[in-house]
């Protein structure tokens, strides 16, 4: 097989089996909570307790969850591929880089961060944030928030991303419904250039399954290791 760049797309499905809720299944997060209150800069603005409870919570989740086997096969991946590869990831939570994968994006931000409305800064954040956290640059109280992208708020790096998107050869999404904007649109930008190889990873078909020209359906711990290991031993 011919050696090239390779993009994984992840999504909630593959830290699902870490103990991390999805989004958009009978139990994920949006059965709970509505989005509008949690994930939009409207709800923050209206309730801005409420919003840093649901993140606190979800921060101090990630102290109880560890990498599974699917974060692990693609670190391996990253690691034996010689061609260049890049995990563009849509999970605020930090499974990814703890399984060892370095070339990493977040383009919907990172739990463990936090950043200053008034500054700017975006500095790591571990504990939980609330009103009267204190921003450790400008040392102002009141204005850190979670550097999560919400609802209507543009991802981060796209213009890396999209760099990225025109020179990949093989394009993986795992454990992403295909709901959500831009990242749902990746597979026709990759789909629009003749030869790049698109696969589907997932529980289930996706919204946009039809869209790729592969698909593997199970549990990502299993999916992700078995699709790792033939495309390793395709080399
Ligand atoms: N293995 C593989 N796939 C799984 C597993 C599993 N164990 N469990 C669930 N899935 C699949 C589901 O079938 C579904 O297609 O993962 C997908 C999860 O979809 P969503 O809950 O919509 O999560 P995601 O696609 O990451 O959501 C995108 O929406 O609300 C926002 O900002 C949030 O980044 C998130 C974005």
């Amino acid at each position: 097989m011919t050696i090239g760049n390779i993009i994984v797309l992840s999504g909630a499905g593959i830290s699902q089996e870490s103990g991390l809720a999805t989004f958009r299944d009978s139990d994920g997060e949006w059965s709970r909570v509505r989005l509008e209150d949690v994930a939009t800069p409207e709800g923050y603005r209206r309730d801005p307790a409420r919003v840093h409870a649901f993140y606190n919570a979800r921060r101090q989740q990630l102290g109880q969850v560890k990498p599974n086997a699917a974060h692990f096969a693609l670190a391996r991946l990253e690691e034996s591929w010689p061609g260049q590869m890049l995990v563009v990831t849509q999970n605020i939570d930090d499974l990814h880089e703890r399984a060892g994968t370095k070339a990493l994006i977040h383009m919907h931000g990172e739990l463990n961060k936090a950043r200053c409305d008034l500054c700017g800064s975006i500095a790591p954040w571990s504990g939980d944030l609330n009103q009267q956290s204190h921003c450790g640059d400008c040392r102002q109280a009141g204005h850190l928030r979670p550097h999560v992208v919400w609802f209507g708020e543009i991802p981060l790096e796209m213009g890396r991303i999209s760099k990225a998107l025109n020179q990949c050869h093989l394009f993986v999404a795992v454990g992403t419904s295909g709901n959500v904007y831009p990242a749902a649109g990746f597979v026709s930008q990759v789909r629009s250039r003749p030869g790049t190889r698109t696969v589907e990873l997932n529980l289930l078909p996706s919204e946009g399954a039809s869209l790729f020209a592969e698909a593997n359906y199970g549990p990502a711990s299993e999916v992700v290791p078995a699709f790792v290991d033939h495309l390793l031993n395709s080399l």
